[in-house]
């Protein structure tokens, strides 16, 4: 990445971040504080997102120079029930923050591979078509749309699969369940790139960083993917896990592929999640780190943290 030289101001940046105790929120957060922000970290008991008034009056209070959003209604499947609620929390919630944004503050917003059909048989560019197929996914474009229209200086970073060493996750679940039982199917028809949330939280905060040394003018303001380089199936995910924690405790996880079919849910899954993310490299030089290692290094990690505890 870019390094950030002497016209970095001197004092430091002042960043809120909402949804800050979820997983990638708690990442921005621990990333923020330790490359020497000023955070205001507030978590849905400190600031729900949906109140209009509660959010303008905290933002107008702060003034601060970037604001990260990572409250989100994330549930995919129970949005297909409560289409209202996650309409609320990632429409109205982000629209509610772009609002109360002052103008030259940069607003990053998250988004997902929701917002497409998952039908492309190539990575899905940022000015594809979305099209959403599910209650979650037409909430988040309508956050995206909402944040572009009332706040210009944003960004929305869309990403897939996101997963840590903490929260619940695809990861944890399957060390977990994989654990109790010995043996496990997974899916193994729908592909995607798998995403460490810690990874995310360096992009987000490499971007105010470049914004804040005014290496960031508004015409790079828009939407942009970023996620693990390269793509496998859940089935691949999982299987690349279970090796991992073999080579750490010796335990083995036996893994076999399923077809989604054999796996119903209500909300449908995208076939395809794959996401091209050359213009956050071309535009902010972050690249993207391959997503095996990152797997293998958070399976030690969790390994590790139990051994801690
Ligand atoms: N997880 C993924 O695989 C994935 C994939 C693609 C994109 N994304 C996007 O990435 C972003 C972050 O996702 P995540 O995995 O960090 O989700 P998460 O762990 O579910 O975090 C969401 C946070 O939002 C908070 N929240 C809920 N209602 C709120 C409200 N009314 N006001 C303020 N905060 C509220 C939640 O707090 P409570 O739990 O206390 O309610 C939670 O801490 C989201 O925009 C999501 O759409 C995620």
């Amino acid at each position: 990445m870019e390094k950030l030289a002497p016209d970095m101001p001197v004092s430091a940046t002042k960043v809120v971040i909402t949804g800050a105790n979820g997983q990638v929120g708690s990442r921005v957060k621990e990333t923020a504080l330790r490359v020497g922000y000023s955070v205001t970290a507030l978590g849905h008991d400190q600031l729900d997102i949906t109140d209009a008034g509660a959010v303008t009056k905290t933002l107008s209070q702060l003034s601060p120079d970037a604001i990260i959003n990572c409250a989100a209604y994330t549930d995919v499947d129970k949005a297909e029930q409560q289409p209202d609620v996650a309409h609320a929390l990632n429409a109205i919630g982000p629209a509610n923050i772009a609002k109360a944004s002052p103008d030259d503050c940069l607003l990053i917003h998250l988004s997902t591979d929701y917002v497409f059909d998952g039908n492309a048989t190539y990575a899905y560019l940022e000015d594809d078509l979305p099209q959403p197929e599910t209650a979650y996914g037409k909430s988040k474009l309508d956050g995206e749309k909402q944040v572009l229209t009332l706040h210009p200086f944003s960004i929305i970073l869309r990403t897939a699969w996101v997963y840590s060493a903490t929260h619940r996750n695809f990861l944890k679940t399957m060390l977990d369940v994989g654990r109790n039982r010995g043996d496990m199917k997974v899916v193994d028809d729908q592909i995607g790139s798998p995403t460490l949330a810690d990874d995310i939280a360096s992009a987000i905060v490499h971007i105010v960083d470049l914004a804040r040394a005014n290496k960031f003018d508004a015409s790079r303001a828009g939407i942009y993917h970023y996620t693990g380089a390269g793509s496998t199936s859940w089935y691949g995910f999982a299987q690349t896990i279970f090796d991992q924690l073999e080579l750490e405790t010796g335990e083995k996880i036996s893994v076999s592929p399923i077809v989604t079919k054999e796996y119903p849910t209500p909300a449908k899954r995208p076939p395809w999640s794959v996401l091209d993310t050359e213009k956050i490299t071309r535009t902010f030089d972050i690249k993207p780190v391959a997503w095996q290692q990152r797997v293998r290094e958070t399976v030690r990690k969790v390994i590790s943290m139990e051994k801690d505890r």
